[in-house]
């Protein structure tokens, strides 16, 4: 199985997106391991996306990513590299599908909502760079904790 990093961008965070991108990734059947809210540094962007830094649009986007706080995950599942890019939609809502996240919330290319690591080594390198202290392994299924079981506990007192 494969990790990556999914972030809320600040726009995100300010429509109140969170738990609708959460939801989605729930939903799809992947497993969350690391969830935090911070403000970012511009140094910690900077290095984030190093890779675009000659691009025409590194300033405002590091000025749009350090604008409020983000909410930053690790998720964890099968293909969720690719996966978790096609439940995000297209780095344009423009081109992004109904059905995906960009798509169905989103109009703006500098204003995109959610960012998805865009393979393996990088969604490693991210998870590193945000979660320096490590995150959690947990397995889903270790504990039972159902409703029915729950249920079934309390029934023998
Ligand atoms: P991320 O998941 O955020 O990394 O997006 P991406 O992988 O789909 O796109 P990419 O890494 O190429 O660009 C990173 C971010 O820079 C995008 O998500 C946009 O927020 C922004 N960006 C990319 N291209 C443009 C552009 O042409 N104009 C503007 N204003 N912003 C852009
Ligand atoms: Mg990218």
């Amino acid at each position: 199985t494969e990790r990556t990093y999914i972030m809320v961008k600040p726009d995100g965070v300010e429509r109140g997106l969170v738990g609708e991108i959460i939801k989605r990734f729930e939903n799809k059947g992947y497993q969350l391991l690391a969830l935090q809210m911070i403000k970012p540094t511009k140094e910690l962007l900077e290095e984030h996306y190093t890779d675009l830094k000659e691009k025409p649009f590194f300033p405002g986007l590091i000025k749009y990513m350090s604008a409020g706080p983000v909410v930053g995950m690790v998720w964890i599942g099968k293909d969720i590299v690719k996966v978790g890019r096609r439940l995000l939609g297209e780095t344009n809502p423009l081109a992004s599908n109904p059905g995906t996240i960009r798509g169905d919330f989103g109009i703006d290319v500098g204003r995109n909502l959610c960012h998805g690591s865009d393979s393996p080594d990088n969604a490693e390198r991210e998870i590193s760079l945000w979660f320096p202290n490590g995150v959690v392994q947990w397995d889903p299924t270790e504990n039972n904790m159902t409703q029915k079981d729950l249920v079934e506990v309390v029934a023998t007192f």
